[in-house]
């Protein structure tokens, strides 16, 4: 099958990657031509584990390209994927949808034959139809069948995610752009992977749901860890407690400092502009999406607190370890630690940090922050080391080489990736979070 795949960002450039490597003949097209030039010589614009290795070896064996020219990448293609950013509007939290429908416009004026166009970027319910309408106003001759099939992608397991998927959802109205992603999914179908058909708007609404409940989940469990700290109870043992139930499930349950990413605070906000517009209140998304917000400053005020309070706190230094929303990626979008920096600057704290991959996109978020080389580069002289991103690298940090090069041996981590037994004794103040 042709397949192309206009947005060649993130969930652009691994879906097509790995479209290619089912074995379709794959063009990823994007406006933005320095990013065209630096794909062709192997640079890739994101950090993916493995994306680089995909690319190469499916451009060797011809089955993916590049182009910013949308006409010639979608001659003769069975499929056009719409995979464009639809970032926060600003002022009210839709999704803007500004480049989805410019796209749609210009697939229909430029469409060489039948074929199915298919939103795969995150996009309210009722989307699909207005990509139709817009289709069908430039007068195209030739059959479009509009589908929405959002993805699940995480960040950091991407191709995992897209090679093997707990589900593919596929909103489709007619049987030409069923038989089409069938057909675009075969491989996967071979594999066994559940393949869920839906009307459109419905396929629209289980990306939102399905991101909303996550980030229900997480927010759940970070309040329980808040209320653990106070009766004393262990957040991880709750976790474990109840997600042996197999109707709550273990999976979303750790604790933190509150989610961030390019997707759930996003999607929560577009999903709450979707239910006033609809007058269909979801009051439950309402308070997650308000308590994770003042979750991010209270755990600045968490370090302040370890530190002694305000008044000991002032003038003197933290060093921030992990930076990115997450480990495994460089993205920056919405991370806890621009708002855990900001209370601490506040709060008249020096911050020093370190970042595996992010440090480059952190650093105009947060100019006040020093970046350091390496994680001990930070720590030096620091009166407390806080844990904010679980990257592998400060799981099994040197601790005796931390107290040495630390001016005070206060330990805070955020990610409960250390156990609180194990730091008894060893001259830490260790504070974590949900646990006592
Ligand atoms: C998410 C969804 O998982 C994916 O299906 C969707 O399509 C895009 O959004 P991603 O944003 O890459 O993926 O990251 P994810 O691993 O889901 O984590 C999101 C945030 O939640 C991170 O900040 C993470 O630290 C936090 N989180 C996650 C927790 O605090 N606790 C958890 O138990 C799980």
């Amino acid at each position: 099958m042709k397949i192309a795949m206009v947005g060649s960002g993130y969930v652009g450039l691994v879906s097509g990657a790995c479209f290619a490597d089912f074995g379709h003949d794959v063009v990823c097209i994007d406006k933005d031509q320095a990013k065209i030039d630096r794909l062709h010589q192997g640079v890739m614009p994101i950090y993916e584990p493995g994306l680089d290795a995909l690319v190469e070896s499916n451009v060797k064996a011809g089955r993916l390209s590049f182009t910013t020219s949308l006409a010639d990448g979608i001659k003769g293609a069975d499929a056009i994927f719409i995979a464009v950013g639809t970032p926060s509007r600003r002022g009210d939290g839709h999704a803007d949808l500004t480049f989805v429908h410019a796209v749609a416009r210009e697939v229909g004026e430029k469409l060489s034959g039948d074929a199915v166009v298919v939103t795969k970027s995150t996009v309210p319910v009722g989307t699909g139809d207005e990509v139709e309408r817009i289709i069908g106003h430039t007068g195209t001759k030739h059959k479009v069948s509009v589908i929405s099939n959002p993805e699940f992608l995480r960040e950091g397991a991407a191709i995992g995610d897209f090679k093997r998927p707990d589900r593919i959802v596929i909103g489709a109205e007619d049987e030409f752009g069923k038989q089409v992603m069938s057909e675009v999914y075969r491989p996967l179908f071979l594999n066994e992977s559940p393949i869920l058909f839906t009307s459109r708007r419905t396929s629209e609404l289980i990306k939102y749901a399905a991101n909303a409940f996550l980030a229900t989940k997480i927010t759940f469990i970070n309040e329980m860890a808040d209320l653990c700290e106070k009766v004393g109870a262990n957040v991880q043992d709750v976790s474990r407690g109840i997600g042996m139930d197999g109707r709550i499930g273990p999976k979303f349950l750790h604790a933190g400092p509150g989610y961030g990413g390019s997707c759930f605070p996003k999607d929560t906000l577009a999903l709450l502009k979707t239910s006033e517009d609809y007058d269909s209140p979801t009051r439950i998304i309402e308070a997650v999406v308000k308590t994770n917000e003042s979750r991010k400053r209270a755990m600045g005020r968490k370090v302040v607190d370890a530190l002694g309070g305000a008044e000991a706190a002032r003038g003197r230094k933290v060093a921030l370890l992990g930076l990115t929303f997450k480990p495994n990626t460089d993205d920056m979008r919405d991370s806890p630690s621009i708002a855990i920096a900001q209370t601490l600057h506040d709060a008249g704290v020096e911050v020093a940090a370190y970042d595996p991959e992010g440090m480059e996109l952190a650093r105009p978020l947060m100019p006040e922050v020093t970046m350091c080389k390496d994680p001990y580069e930070a720590i030096t002289g620091a009166d407390a080391t806080v844990i904010v991103t679980e990257w592998d690298a400060f799981r099994a940090l040197d601790l005796e080489r931390v107290k040495e090069l630390a001016a005070d041996n206060v330990l805070v981590d955020l990610r409960n990736i250390y156990d609180p037994e194990t730091l008894r004794g060893t001259g830490f103040k260790y504070v974590s979070v949900g646990r006592v």
